[in-house]
């Protein structure tokens, strides 16, 4: 054996100091520094001076046990037997390796796996005697771990009780506690809404949740389980892998719907394929699959190894979370000015693209997540998301990294940063003066949802404004096909279809024209709203705060007048007295201290509207504190903001005298329907439909519901107990129709 050198031993020592460290991190505090891969690394590491110095191996190295170390606040399990952990493949070439080792010791040509997602959650040992949910456990290190019964008989899909019948007396089902990604997100942000640390992953989470010491915790927390193998039994289950799980199923316990059999390698690669196309869909986090020896006899003569069965493999998919270095933070400026801060990584793998930069949101997050340039950092990277850095690892931080503090000017155009009260972004001050905002903003301008024109992307419009062939959107409108083909990369044909494309944006929609300006916070929906409201341009270029509010109610009525006027018209007396839905009938109405003039205004209100069934005084009051629905205060006032501005107001001017239109925008047509024109009164109690309901159907129709019969009345729908309206009816000869007839007439 050779004598280990100084340094080996040195370097063995701080990977024992390392791994002891980030252990605690992990199975302790279930709030680990380290991506998983880092950490296998680490360990990898020791794993190999210990292989080549094995006269180091100490009893105690972290290498020498199974998994965590158990709780001391919980009580210790020993488990009857020992629970074991998996290989892992990370390639097809090691599964194939694994698959030939199998077929090798059991002499066979192929065999039968049962393949299963590998769930990232914690592993659970639950013991039913009698069919009664006796005790439950955490791995702990495999063979002693911790008694978690009282937090586990919260989690709903486990039964306290095994269902039907047939289970043996003694029965160790294991399985995995997981915590879903929509619960998994809900409780982050109720941890943060609480000021308490998020949890770094759904693993952690569910991890953190067991260990609770307050059962009722563990019981708000929305953890899962799926059973995947059992541990001790009396006697057999069947004698397949699978066939112990339905069997377990057929209890009343949850397996994953994933779980199947598969033949062969290929099989289980197929497995692998399929299941990663499907990982971010899933509604719980998996870190790769697992295949077993499906038939229990072929388990049995394959054996274990160590702490893993022969038998099984888990084929494990590329890690999600990496460490990089942050090597720098740089500002990108948006079309509003916003600034927001990016990180630049040293280029890393992450779920298998190469990852180099992550936004990092505004500045008060990097403060939050404390990220100093220089750090390694996780870098997380799900699906299609965006890569997102989530937190430095402190313990690897050399030395003293100066905190980071935003620079408070614009990186383009060095005007002064500025920020509204309460918010966390910093923009711009430079508007239409940034170069920046301005290519931003242009772009916007031309993109699909906005301008739409063809044949001018966001490369060409930088190509553009670099050349300064253009200052503004308004400049495009000049462009000429000389100025065209003389830049880089660009032919004839693709500068005539670009001209074409401008030409062509020239007519438009109001709203699309609106969203193209960019005002800030005026979106897609926004624009709409405002287009149909407003109608024209210069109505809305001139339109005050007060032109955004809503009237309500009539010119001149206060809140006294309005009950007095609502008292009036609610009274059945006045209603049966007065043709309320003849104008003139109104004249006749003398009400003190409201004048005539004022009476009329309601009078047409409600003739247009038809009179309700009762009159609500804050209807009539005028009160202009309604904002038009999907319109603020704030996007009103930077609306106007906007329109104030003299450069804004030259490129639009701009924009139209190049040529830019669209069809006005009419009032809404309302689309005639059948009863249109018709007065409608109601009475009585409709079994078929309430009041209201019937109202509205009406209503949908095209017919006016009035609550008084006149002459005008057209019919008169009675329902059971219908009052003296009925009588008013048969004496003016107004047809009334039963609720019969009335059925008959919507259908
Ligand atoms: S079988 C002897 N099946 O992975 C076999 N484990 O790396 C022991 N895990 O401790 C485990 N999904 O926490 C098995 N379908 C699955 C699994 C699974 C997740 C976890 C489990 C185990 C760890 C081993």
């Amino acid at each position: 054996m050779k004598n280990p050198p100084q340094e080996a031993i040195s370097q063995l020592n701080k990977l024992r100091e390392q791994i002891a460290y980030h252990n605690e991190r992990y199975y302790v505090y279930d709030a680990p520094e380290l991506p998983d891969a880092e950490y296998d690394k680490l360990f990898a590491q020791l794993q190999a001076l210990e292989l080549r110095y094995p006269q180091l191996i100490t009893p105690s190295s972290p290498t020498q046990r199974v998994g965590g170390a158990p709780l001391s606040a919980f009580s210790s399990v020993k488990h009857r037997v020992p629970m074991l952990s998996l290989a892992n493949a990370f390639s097809p070439q090691e599964v194939a390796a694994f698959d030939r080792g199998v077929c090798k010791k059991l002499a066979i040509e192929q065999v039968s796996y049962a393949a299963e997602p590998k769930l990232d959650g914690l592993a659970i040992s639950l013991f039913y005697q009698q069919g009664e949910l006796q005790q439950a456990a955490t791995r702990g290190d495999g063979v002693t771990g911790e008694d978690v019964t009282l937090n586990v008989r919260t989690i709903k899909s486990i039964p306290l009780a095994l269902r039907g019948e047939g289970y043996p007396h003694t029965l160790e089902v294991r399985g995995e506690v997981f915590m879903p990604k929509k619960g998994f997100l809900k409780l982050n942000q109720q941890q943060q809404q609480r000021g308490e640390k998020p949890f770094a992953n759904p693993r952690n989470a569910a991890a953190g949740s067991l260990r609770q010491l307050d059962a009722a915790v563990a019981a708000s927390r929305p953890l899962a389980f799926y059973c995947y193998g059992v541990g001790y039994v009396e006697g057999a289950l069947t004698t397949s892998h699978i066939g112990n799980l339905k069997q377990l199923q057929h209890w009343g316990l949850p397996i994953s719907p994933e779980v199947t059999v598969v033949e062969g390698v290929d099989g289980c690669l197929a497995y692998h394929r399929d299941i990663l196309q499907r990982r971010d869909p899933l509604p719980y986090e998996i870190d790769g699959v697992v295949y077993k020896v499906n038939d229990l006899a072929q388990q049995a003569q394959l054996g274990s190894v160590a702490r893993a069965p022969r038998w099984a493999i888990a084929h494990k998919f590329p890690a999600q979370e990496e460490m990089t270095e942050l090597l720098a933070i740089d500002i990108q400026v948006g079309r509003t000015g916003a600034l927001t801060p990016v990180a630049r990584l040293a280029p890393v793998q992450v779920g298998g693209v190469v990852v180099t930069n992550a936004t990092l949101h505004n500045e008060e997050e990097i403060q939050r997540k404390d990220l100093r340039v220089g750090d390694q950092v996780i870098v997380r990277r799900a699906g299609d998301v965006i890569p997102e850095v989530v937190a430095p690892i402190i313990s690897y931080r050399k030395g003293e990294l100066p905190r980071y503090v935003m620079k408070k000017t614009c990186p383009v155009c060095h005007s002064e940063a500025v920020k509204e009260h309460g918010m966390a972004v910093w923009r711009c001050s430079g508007g239409l003066f940034c170069d920046a905002q301005r290519k931003e903003s242009i772009k916007h301008f031309v993109s699909r949802r906005a301008m739409d024109i063809d044949g001018l992307g966001s490369k060409l419009v930088e190509q553009l404004m670099d050349e300064q062939l253009i200052k503004d959107a308004s400049d495009l409108y000049k462009l000429t096909e000389d100025q065209l083909v003389a830049l880089d990369r660009m032919g004839e044909k693709s500068a005539k279809n670009t001209l074409k494309g401008i030409e062509k944006s020239k007519s438009t929609q109001f709203a699309k024209f609106l969203f193209a300006l960019g005002i800030p916070s005026v979106g897609e929906e926004t624009a709409k709203i405002l287009a149909d409201y407003f109608k024209s341009l210069p109505a809305l270029m001139a339109a005050k705060l007060s032109d955004y509010l809503v009237k309500k109610g009539v010119k001149g009525i206060g809140p006294k007048s309005a009950h007095k006027i609502a008292d009036f018209l609610n009274d059945d007396k006045n209603r049966e007295r007065y043709d309320l839905e003849n104008p003139a009938a109104w004249q006749k109405i003398e009400l003190r201290g409201v004048a005539q003039s004022t009476l009329m205004a309601v009078a047409k209100i409600f003739q247009k509207r038809g009179l309700p069934e009762r009159v609500n005084p804050s209807d009539l009051e005028n009160k202009n504190s309604v904002m038009i629905p999907g319109v603020g205060e704030l996007t009103a006032k930077s609306i106007i903001a906007f329109f104030n501005q003299p450069h804004n107001r030259e490129v639009i001017d701009k924009l139209l005298v190049a040529g830019i239109h669209w069809p006005a925008i009419e009032e809404k047509a309302v689309e005639a329907g059948p009863l249109d024109g018709q007065i409608v009164v109601i009475t009585g109690t409709l079994s078929h439909m309430s009041r209201d309901e019937a109202k509205r159907r009406l209503q949908a129709l095209g017919a006016k519901v009035s609550s008084s019969v006149s002459k005008k009345t057209s019919f008169v729908v009675a329902g059971s107990d219908p009052g003296s309206k009925v009588e008013k009816a048969t004496r003016l000869g107004v047809e009334v129709k039963d609720e019969q007839m009335f059925m008959a007439l919507l259908a």
